[in-house]
């Protein structure tokens, strides 16, 4: 059975939220808190699959408990081949949706480059937004949740997804 890590960064509970309704989705996953329960980048080492939450602030930038593990990642470059890994995160379309969730991009950017297979990419469609860096053509790569503006879809696409990587990645 393949072992459930779900890493998250969440500054006002959103992105918690979704990590915990992903943690009901998938039975025996591990929920690691960036801010608290996060010792350093051999942890991702721990698990065949990485479900990596994290929500957008700034200019498009990850949430505070994600700087330094994306810094030592990219500085370390571990080789992450084989390694299942799918992105999630909470985001603002209306009041800054010029870099909507744009910090699942960035992270998608740097997991690729260490070698992992990344799944879980999502329709756009139903989302209303100037630009994001974490979108591929008609996808994004990840789970994409608004539940300032979409609050009533956020469990509807939690469950979605969670089908979606079960089936992709054959858990
Ligand atoms: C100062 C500030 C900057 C933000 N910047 C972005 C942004 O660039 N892109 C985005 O999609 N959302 C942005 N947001 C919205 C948050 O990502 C959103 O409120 C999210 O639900 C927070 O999730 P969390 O509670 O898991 O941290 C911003 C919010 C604030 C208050």
């Amino acid at each position: 059975m393949a072992t459930i890590g779900i890493f998250f960064g969440s500054s006002s509970g959103v992105t918690r939220k979704v990590a915990e309704l992903l943690a009901n989705e998938f039975s025996g996953a591990q929920l690691i808190d960036m801010e608290e329960d996060f010792d350093g980048i051999e942890q991702f080492e721990e698990f065949d699959v990485l479900l990596l939450g994290s929500s957008t602030w700034g200019q498009g930038d990850p949430q505070r408990d994600w700087v330094d593990p994306l810094f030592d990642l990219s500085n370390d470059s571990p080789d992450l081949s084989g390694k299942k890994v799918a992105f999630f995160g909470a985001g603002d379309q209306k009041t800054h949706g010029e870099h909507f969730l744009s910090a699942l991009g960035k992270m998608d950017d740097l997991f690729l480059s260490l070698g992992a297979d990344v799944y879980g990419y999502t329709s756009t469609a139903g989302y209303d937004y100037k630009f994001s860096l974490a979108q591929r053509g008609d996808k994004f790569c990840g789970l994409g949740i608004d539940d300032v503006n979409q609050e009533e879809l956020t469990q509807e696409r939690v469950i979605a997804w969670a089908n979606q990587l079960k089936n992709e990645m054959g858990l």
